[in-house]
């Protein structure tokens, strides 16, 4: 969208889970349509935005990425968030136990009514699946969180990941 159209809402989303699940490919694959296999561990806050129209409405999502491994996130991250994917990567079980302390951090800093979406992501490796759809499904649910699992790899899921958040917030 050209700079100086009209903006009707803008929607804060954060990025969080571990180091190297894919957080900052599924931003950049849902920003810019890119994906690169040799993406860099992201150092401090990026945020990139997408305006997409919503029941007529512009709406601009700035989404916000930080690193995984830090755990040095501030409420600043959280300030104003008003949807959050919470990403974990299939092929790696740690990343999924992990869950629950990110979004306990979550609910600790984050809006109460803020959106989540838990995001398995990595999908495209099915061999090396170690997270079942089901125990995440499981744990959505008890949770209250929307769940998809993504490739942003092969672009799977990610743009309804966004977009069903997006819309809820809406
Ligand atoms: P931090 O910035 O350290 O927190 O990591 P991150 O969660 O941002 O991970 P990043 O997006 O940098 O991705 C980590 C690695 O996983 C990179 O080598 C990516 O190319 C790869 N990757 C990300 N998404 C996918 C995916 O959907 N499929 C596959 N096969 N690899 C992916
Ligand atoms: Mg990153």
């Amino acid at each position: 969208m050209a700079s100086g159209e009209k903006v009707d809402y803008v929607f804060k989303v954060v990025l969080i889970g571990d180091s190297a699940v894919g957080k900052s490919q599924i931003l950049a694959r849902f920003a810019r349509n890119e994906f690169s296999l040799d993406s860099k561990a992201t150092i401090g806050v990026e945020f990139q935005t997408r305006t997409l129209v919503i029941d007529h409405k512009s709406v601009k999502a700035q989404i916000w990425d930080t690193a995984g491994q830090e755990r040095a996130v501030t409420s600043a991250y959280y300030r104003g968030a008003l949807g959050a994917l919470l990403v974990y990567d299939i092929t790696k079980r740690q990343s999924f136990d992990h869950i629950p302390r990110w979004l306990e951090e979550l609910r600790g800093h984050a809006d109460k009514n803020i959106v989540i979406m838990l995001v398995g992501n990595k999908s495209d490796l099915e061999d090396e699946r170690a997270v079942s759809t089901e125990d995440a499904k499981e744990f959505a649910e008890k949770e209250n969180l929307f769940f998809l699992e993504t490739s942003a790899l092969q672009a799977t899921n990610v743009e309804s990941a966004f977009q069903t958040v997006l819309s809820e917030i809406f």
